[in-house]
């Protein structure tokens, strides 16, 4: 009886291993990888943390396609510019798909959510509601006057309180994306819907982790596996629904006011209700598209720029050159883009991108690759000495050496903030480094720099966005002059 409750198990998992196509196999056609277990494939393999850096080790063993399986689905991973344009943007009419997201997609934001929408109507209609107000024009138009006056703040900011140097930035972006969704402005780093906003990303982050919620797109019947052996996580995703509508839902009803008293404003939400007898979106919807952009523009454009201040400090002699030079994809703050999935199959050098595959741009090995640049590690702004134009430009080349990054994903799922994105940053960017200089801060007991911990894998937080860790630089104004200029009368007073 003992032995038959040991190997009825083991014979059923060979059973399914020599059978084709059975949960965790990988067929002969798929992009190699490393080999996988009965019914779990690779899953063993998936680290909780810094997924990139894992990736980039496959890579260097199985080349820049290559494929995990986990459980019956496939996961293939793009390490390089060439691989991520054929599939991702050659083909984008079929890899523009999300893979499932039980937890994030339908318990928290029950389908309404554009980022995990399907490309079809529902999608479509948002990516035309975003572009009324974030193609480029409008842009220049509308934000641009705003994100000259927010970035002479934070210069201000940064000027006046260097001691809270990690949070001006964040101010920032999160102004300018407040402004452009509500006609709100954040005017100072603990304005509540900013720190509400910062409490969220970092729940959406926690509950996207491996293993905070039972594995249900791997494996569906764990949907029915009763909540308190896994951490109440049904309960936690109504928490977080409520946090996430709790923090929107309000920030529309002050524009729905601010509208029945007549003031209209140049805003998305402004565009959107205007439109909205035709429209017919629910408050829900509504609530919930807001809440996108102010997910997407917040941390990513003010990672950049601490990153930039990372960069400076350690690296003095490209500060001259950088005022002019200025470059984004040291760290590239989105890490593996948002994963894709595949609507049909896809042939690529003898190899299959199957139907149903989720496909993850791995940015971090795309940016370091060897064969296209040497010593890809180092920061080394003058290799895109000859590229000065902007990012949109180059992205939509559909040239993988013209590409100079792959920061804003490519395909039909690109960013659509990248216009208003670039422009934040290079303001943001242009006027710091006219005003400061960057140096590390040096220990005061010792006289040595204090460290500046840059390695992607301790420096850096986890998660969708490659965010800094708290670290310390010295920002000096660089002259008596340029700190009049930067607390000018007319310059303080903008917004009043
Ligand atoms: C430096 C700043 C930014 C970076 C690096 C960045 C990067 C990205 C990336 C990599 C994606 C996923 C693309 C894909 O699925 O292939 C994305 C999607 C998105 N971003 Fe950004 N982003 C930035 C700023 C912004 C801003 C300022 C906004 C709006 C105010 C924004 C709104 C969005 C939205 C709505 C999506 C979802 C697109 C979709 O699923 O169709 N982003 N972004």
């Amino acid at each position: 009886m003992t032995s038959l409750l040991i190997f009825t198990p083991v014979i059923v998992l060979l059973l399914l291993w020599v059978l084709p196509s059975l949960p965790g196999r990988r067929a002969k056609n798929l992009p190699p990888g490393p080999s996988t277990l009965p019914l779990f494939g690779n899953l063993h393999m998936i680290p909780r943390h810094r997924l990139d850096m894992k990736f980039n080790q496959f890579a260097n063993i199985y080349g820049s396609i290559f494929s995990l399986k986990v459980g019956s689905g496939t996961m293939v991973v793009l390490n390089s510019g060439k691989a991520a344009i054929e599939v991702i943007d050659k083909h984008s009419l079929h890899s523009s798909n999300r893979p499932p997201s039980y937890v994030l997609a339908q318990l928290v934001f029950r389908g309404h959510h554009p980022m995990y929408m399907a490309p079809a109507d529902r999608w479509k209609l948002r990516r035309k509601l975003y572009h009324q107000v974030l193609q480029e024009s409008v842009v220049n138009k509308i934000q641009v006057p705003i994100i000259e006056v927010e970035s002479c703040q934070l210069i201000r900011d940064i000027c006046s309180k260097p001691e809270d140097l990690m949070l001006h930035p964040g101010r920032y972006s999160n102004s300018v994306t407040m402004s452009l969704v509500f006609g709100i402005r954040t005017p100072s780093h603990d304005t509540s819907h900013y720190l509400k906003l910062r409490q969220l990303m970092k729940k959406l982050i926690s509950s996207g982790a491996i293993g905070a919620t039972p594995p249900i797109d791997i494996f569906p019947f764990l949907e029915y596996l009763p909540e308190r052996l896994w951490g109440n996580w049904k309960t936690r995703a109504q928490d977080l629904r409520g946090f996430a509508l709790g923090l929107y839902s309000p920030l529309v009803e002050q524009d729905i006011t601010r509208r029945s008293m007549g003031k209209r404003l140049d805003t998305f939400l402004d565009s959107v209700l205007d439109q909205n007898e035709k429209l017919d979106l629910s408050r829900e919807e509504i609530d919930i598209m807001c809440g996108n952009l102010l997910e997407g523009g917040t941390d990513t454009t003010s990672t950049l720029i601490l990153t930039l201040l990372q960069a400076m400090a350690l690296n003095p002699e490209m500060l001259t050159e950088a005022q002019a030079q200025i470059d984004s994809r040291w760290r590239a703050p989105a890490r593996g883009a948002f994963p894709h999935a595949m609507d049909n199959d896809y042939e690529i050098d003898g190899m299959t991108v199957p139907k149903g595959a989720t496909v993850i741009l791995n940015a971090w090995s795309v940016h370091h690759d060897p064969e296209r640049w040497e010593r890809p590690q180092d920061f080394n702004p003058s290799r895109y000495r000859e590229q000065t134009q902007l990012a949109s430009v180059y992205a939509n080349s559909r040239d993988h050496l013209k590409c100079d990054h792959f920061g804003y994903g490519i395909g039909r799922r690109i960013c659509p903030g990248i216009h208003l994105a670039e422009r934040t940053l290079w303001l943001a960017m242009a006027r710091v480094l006219w005003a400061f200089d960057i140096k590390p801060k040096v220990d005061a007991a010792t006289g040595e720099p204090i460290p500046i911990d840059i390695d992607p894998v301790t420096g850096y937080m986890d998660g969708f966005v490659n965010q800094c860790l708290p670290f310390e630089v010295d920002v000096k104004v660089r002259s008596e002059k340029r700190r009049e200029t930067i607390f000018r009368g007319d310059l303080v007073h903008a917004f009043d």
